[in-house]
């Protein structure tokens, strides 16, 4: 049997979790927590939240948090795994910010996982967050540092990761403030070692 491209996260989806990516979720999570002082009050957004693995880490040290995703086979695992956990902090939602009108709900944590990659023009991204969310509220974004290109390999149209400077100045071109970029963990895949960064920024 032949393996789902790296994009196809409805194929992908049933076996999505697996221990290197619980542990990865965890490592981001501490991040996030490090990052910002979460409280039990923030109402928070995950943006390509596929089954979930963020949210699971970080449900209990904020408010309800909403898994949004594009792809509905993700949707669907994560939908087991919230009745699974009969969770009723989290909530699923279809959600493609390049594609659909500006949801009117509005956070006061907006994060993601990996997802960032995926998005062709993620300073459009940014400014939509930003109006996204509640004044004093945060992003926290983690993704891969530059890479060469061989994370995907060659077939696959995705950003090669990201430079960290080029992404604090979209961060602060779309309105937000304190952006910073810092160090969140590494990960291994296919036999290779990459950078994961945690970008943080607030609306004032
Ligand atoms: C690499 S996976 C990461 C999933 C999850 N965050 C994790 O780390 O386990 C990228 C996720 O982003 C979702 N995604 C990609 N483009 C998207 C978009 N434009 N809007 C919403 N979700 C998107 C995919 O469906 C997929 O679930």
């Amino acid at each position: 049997m032949s393996e789902a491209p790296p994009t196809d996260f409805d194929a992908r989806a049933q076996h999505w979790d697996d221990a290197a990516k619980v542990r990865r979720a965890e490592q981001v999570a501490a991040a996030v927590r490090r990052a910002v002082e979460l409280t039990p009050s923030m109402k928070a957004l995950e943006y390509g939240a596929g089954t979930g693995l963020l949210s699971f880490a970080l449900r209990g040290a904020i408010g309800p948090i909403t898994l949004a995703d594009s792809s509905a086979g993700m949707r669907a695992v994560a939908e087991r795994k919230i009745a699974a956990a009969n969770a009723a902090d989290l909530r699923v939602i279809d959600l493609d910010l390049t594609r659909d009108p500006l949801p009117a709900e509005r956070y006061d944590l907006i994060f993601s996982m990996m997802t960032l990659h995926h998005v062709a023009d993620v300073p459009r991204l940014f400014g939509v967050f930003h109006s996204m969310l509640n004044a004093g509220g945060w992003v926290c974004l983690a993704d891969l540092d530059s890479e060469d290109g061989s994370f995907h390999g060659p077939d696959v149209q995705v950003h090669h990761g990201f430079a960290r400077a080029e992404l604090r100045s979209w961060l602060a071109a779309a309105g937000f403030q304190d952006a910073a970029v810092g160090d969140c963990c590494t990960l291994e895949h296919h036999g290779r070692t990459y950078s994961v960064f945690l970008a943080t920024a607030r609306k004032s």
